[in-house]
């Protein structure tokens, strides 16, 4: 199968319990990885100052896939800074990267995947995602709370991650 499935984490720790789901979600997909650790992606600027960082060349990697999941930690109940700073950029593409922001319209699922130190969910964790995808013209396909207890996925949080997988797969066979 040809990998449609994109991955993008953003946490403060490359090889850290976020990385632990995201591995098995590249096992059963196939899906590619995007760590924004090794990107520099700097805050959103009116002025566009940055425009030649790194954030240009992750949006048009992004045009290759189908679909794609953004990964990250929760800190303080909410997406890791780096994460939220990549959300940020993506008004660039409402802005001076207009035909790139436009080929997000063109049958792109977006998915998120949280992954926190227990089972507790936050109301409205997942807004931000839903309704970044509604605005970009994205459908949302879905969510994934990931846990770790003793740096390991317990059972339970295994079968949710088989779960939000074959639902990645079947959509991705249509
Ligand atoms: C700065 C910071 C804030 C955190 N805030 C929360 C939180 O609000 N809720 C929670 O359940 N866990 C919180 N945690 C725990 C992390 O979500 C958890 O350890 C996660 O598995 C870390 O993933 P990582 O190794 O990819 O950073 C926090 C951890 C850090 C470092």
């Amino acid at each position: 199968m040809t990998s449609k499935i994109l991955i993008i984490m953003g946490s403060s720790r490359s090889d850290g319990n976020t990385r632990k789901i995201v591995d098995v979600i590249m096992a059963k997909t196939n899906a590619e990885l995007i760590d924004l650790n090794a990107y520099k992606i700097s805050y959103f600027d009116y002025e566009h100052r940055n425009k030649s960082d790194d954030f240009v060349e992750i949006a048009t990697k992004m045009m290759e896939y189908e679909h794609i999941i953004f990964a990250t930690p929760i800190y303080w109940y909410a997406m890791s800074a780096q994460l939220k700073t990549f959300f940020d950029r993506m008004s660039d593409l409402l802005t001076i990267r207009k035909s790139l922001g436009r080929q997000f319209r063109e049958g792109k699922t977006m998915y998120a995947v949280a992954c926190s130190s227990d089972e507790v969910e936050y109301d409205g964790f997942w807004m931000p995602f839903q309704k970044t995808a509604e605005y970009l013209g994205m459908e949302y396909g879905g969510d994934l709370h990931g846990w770790i207890v003793e740096n390991e996925i317990p059972e339970e949080g295994l079968q949710n991650i088989n779960t939000f997988c074959d639902n990645i797969i079947t959509t991705n066979e249509k």
